[in-house]
């Protein structure tokens, strides 16, 4: 059910050595997000006029806007190195101390999802982003004790597609939180060109905007649309990408108007026709369209809640006249005396 191609939490191992390609490396390459890059880019000049390493930074924001480009750009811009690691992956306390342990002063260690972090790993890592000091556990039972080690200054960079399960405590330990917006399609466009440039594929600016338009807002997606429009104009065309191109081999891929995807389409008309417009608990809607409740949670639902499709209410999902509308569908009238959706 779940579709790699338009899908921005799905990678595979190809997907993901060409999005690294697709990456940019400094900041002013990096499209969008104006307002971030202005406060980051801020940060890293004082951090560099003054010959330190970069507060702690914390980047939030749905899948595939540019997270994890983001912390590789600042180890670029600072010239330090990048250590890599994610919250799942740092299971015990000695993982992360591992780690930390072979840090050396300036670098920038990247803990993806930390959310996902466990207790004991946060325990670790508070006094190790506040003084830089780590307390190691050495011996077991009674014998057990602690020693504490001073580390050289470093930067945690963490990202989170789920600002509201990151703890109090931890958030409050960097010195810089920010989210990432949905691109809008010109910045989209953008993007596109840029790829298609390092892609050696030729796509002219109505093609661009094409594939950008359908994007969901996803830099992800763009650059995953147009290496799939780029495989259909080489073998049904002669390799170009025209905004006709463009339209036809995305109408193959199943991508609609708006860049919904099958399962964005499914998880719609699960609400609108099975459940009669919701409120809709998270859970059945994952299971009618057989999905993982975090997935349509963090991948599907946030982009049709921007877009005004459905909307989250204390009784469940709801959803509103444009997925109808989207859909071709009628709006259901409600009863007399039939509460309002956002009643209670
Ligand atoms: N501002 C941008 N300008 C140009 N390309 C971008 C930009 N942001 C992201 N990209 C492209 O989108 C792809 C996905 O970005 P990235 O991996 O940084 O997303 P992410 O936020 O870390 O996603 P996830 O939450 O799934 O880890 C990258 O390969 C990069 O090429
Ligand atoms: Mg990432």
């Amino acid at each position: 059910m779940r579709d790699e191609f338009t899908d921005p939490g799905v990678s595979s191992e190809v997907e993901e050595s060409v999005e690294a390609g697709l990456r940019p490396r400094a900041l002013d390459e990096f499209v969008g997000q104006r307002e971030l890059k202005e406060h980051l880019s801020i940060v890293l000049e004082a951090a560099r006029k003054r010959g330190q390493a970069v507060d702690h930074l914390l980047f939030a924001g749905p899948p595939g806007l540019g997270k994890t480009t983001l912390a590789g750009i600042v180890a670029t811009e600072m010239q330090s190195h990048l250590h890599v690691t994610s919250g799942p992956a740092l299971e015990r306390a000695g993982d992360l101390a591992a780690i930390l342990t072979k840090l050396e002063e300036g670098d920038v260690l990247f803990v993806d999802e930390i959310h996902r972090l466990s207790r004991a790993v946060e325990e670790i890592l508070y006094p190790a982003m506040e003084d830089f000091q780590l307390d190691i556990v050495v011996g077991k039972g009674p014998a057990a004790s602690s020693i504490r080690l001073t580390m050289p200054p470093f930067t945690l960079v963490g990202a989170t597609t789920r600002t509201g399960m990151i703890t109090g405590p931890l958030r409050d330990r960097f010195g810089l939180v920010a989210r990432l917006d949905y691109y809008d399609d010109e910045e989209l466009q953008a993007i596109v060109t840029r790829a298609s440039g390092i892609l050696d594929v030729i796509v002219d600016d109505e093609g661009a905007w094409e594939i950008a338009r359908r994007s969901r807002g996803t830099p992800r997606i763009a650059n995953r649309l147009l290496r799939r429009v780029r495989d259909f104009a080489e073998v049904r065309h002669d390799g170009s990408i025209t905004a006709e191109i463009a339209r036809e081999g995305l109408r193959l891929f199943g991508v609609d108007d708006l860049g919904l995807d099958k399962v964005d389409r499914a998880i719609l008309s699960a609400m609108c026709e099975q459940f009669n417009g919701g409120p809709v608990g998270l859970s059945t809607v994952a299971i009618s369209v057989g999905e993982q409740p975090d997935t349509v949670e963090d991948v599907y639902e946030p982009f049709l809640i921007q877009q005004g499709m459905i909307a989250r209410t204390p009784r469940g999902r709801v959803a509103m006249p444009a997925a109808y509308h989207h859909l071709g569908l009628a709006q259901p009238t409600p009863r007399p005396g039939q509460p309002g959706l956002f009643d209670g």
